[in-house]
């Protein structure tokens, strides 16, 4: 193969390290090995089908000739729909020139980033989260990171934003938040939103905005009390400099169906549509077709998100149980009560143990390995959101998980834990 030297950003960017895991995890179990896979922050289509009445949709969409371009900013059926989707769900109220829909949500995350982030510019997430990092690789971005903490179930605060405010022209949130599964409390994000506007309140006109990208792609999924928050729900204000990343792929078990979309200021949008043009990241037409028809039908969406909601929750609540049962027979493991989308945070906390053969257990990555090889558990270390490599969290995502599974994944973590010393 050729090893001619490529751009500085194909030559420093780093694959989806999820995916790469995801896929070894894959060929072991292709050779033979019966493990539980819950690393992707995917479906299993069997445990969690597509609503029947989108998969019809999308079938006579085809049919009825949905093949051609669609429109750059969305279909307006598709962009009528989410906005009233939008509205029943949260109460906001946006217009159709202040919407663009996308291929799932990750080309809108990009085009928020390559509409906003100049090089150099200042971008602050939280770790762990998902692939902020890599977006502001891609801009080359200064990375500004709040490391949360468990205290805060692994959510940034007002008070560790604070302090990186200025000069910076992108504030990445995501709530329900990918790896953790926990959500932004009311009062903590009304906070964060006071900062952001103070901040740009006192910004010169000729100056940059900060803006919020603010990720709520799990938020149909939320458990028991859990509610979701969002910026402009909060603060009218915020409405400014807040960009939505949202879509089905979650809500709706889709993640290979692709149409998601981003609501804000229009001409925020406007730059985002004429990025994702060139690109071409549009979501397919008769998709976008099956997803208007199907957003609107209030019986089939309702019904849905019921059902998948306890599905999730009936895996993550089993799962945090098995942890805490463990946690309560002694063994270094905890777990944070499962609160939305479909992740549950582990702690498993093994460094400087020994195996039954005694190989000692020196870091975290070893760690990883004796769960996966022992309990044949694959998980993903909260290193590879961002955190430190020795950070001893882990999400795992239920998505590929089965019910029927849960009690055998918590006996063989237990033998795989009784083995050390
Ligand atoms: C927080 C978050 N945002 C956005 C996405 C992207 O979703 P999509 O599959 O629609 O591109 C994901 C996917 O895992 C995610 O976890």
């Amino acid at each position: 193969m050729s090893k001619n030297k490529l751009s500085h950003l194909a030559e420093t960017l780093i694959a989806s390290e999820i995916v790469k895991l995801g896929a070894m995890v894959k060929e072991k179990i292709a050779a033979g090995d019966h493990i539980y896979n819950y690393t992707i922050g995917d479906f299993d289509s069997k445990e969690f089908p597509i609503p029947e009445e989108l998969k019809n949709n999308i079938i006579n969409a085809y049919t009825e000739g949905f093949t051609t371009y669609p429109a750059a900013d969305g279909e307006l059926d598709l962009r009528k729909a989410v906005l009233s989707f939008v509205e029943k769900n949260q109460g906001l109220k946006y217009g159709t020139s202040e919407i663009l829909v996308a291929c799932g949500g990750r080309p809108l995350i990009y085009s928020i980033f390559r509409s906003i982030v100049d090089k150099k510019d200042k971008v602050i997430y939280p770790v762990p989260s998902w692939n902020n990092n890599h977006y502001t690789h891609f801009n080359e971005g200064e990375h500004v990171q709040i490391c949360s903490l468990r205290e805060n179930n692994f959510m940034p605060t007002a008070e560790q934003i604070a302090p990186h405010l200025k000069g910076a022209t992108l504030l990445a949130l995501c709530s329900p938040l990918n790896p953790t599964g926990t959500v932004f409390t009311k009062e903590e994000l009304e906070k964060i939103c006071d900062l952001v506007i103070n901040e740009n309140e006192s910004r010169g006109v000729e100056e940059k905005k900060l803006y919020v990208m603010y990720d709520q792609i799990y938020s149909a999924l939320t458990f028991g009390d859990t509610k979701h928050h969002d910026p402009v729900s909060l603060n009218p204000k915020m409405r400014d400099y807040t960009i939505f990343v949202d879509g089905i792929s979650k809500a709706f078990a889709a993640t290979g169906v692709r149409v998601g979309w981003s609501m804000g200021p229009e001409y925020v949008i406007n730059k985002m549509k004429a990025i994702n043009s060139h690109v071409g990241s549009w979501a397919p037409m008769a998709e976008q077709k099956a997803v208007a028809k199907y957003l609107i039908n209030d019986a089939a969406v309702n019904s849905y998100l019921r059902n998948i909601k306890s599905e999730i929750s009936y895996r993550l609540i089993n799962l945090h149980q098995g942890f805490q049962q463990l946690k309560s027979e002694g063994f270094s493991v905890d777990s944070i009560e499962p609160q939305a989308a479909i992740y549950l945070t582990v702690q498993i906390n093994l460094v400087d143990k020994k195996t039954a053969d005694g190989k000692l257990l020196d870091n975290q990555a070893a760690v990883t390995e004796y769960v996966l090889s022992q309990a044949k558990l694959a998980l993903v270390p909260f290193g590879y959101f961002g955190s430190d490599r020795e950070n001893n969290w882990y999400r795992i995502s239920v998505g590929c998980c089965k019910k029927g599974d849960i009690e055998n994944v918590i006996k063989k973590l237990r033998e795989a834990l009784s083995h050390l010393s």
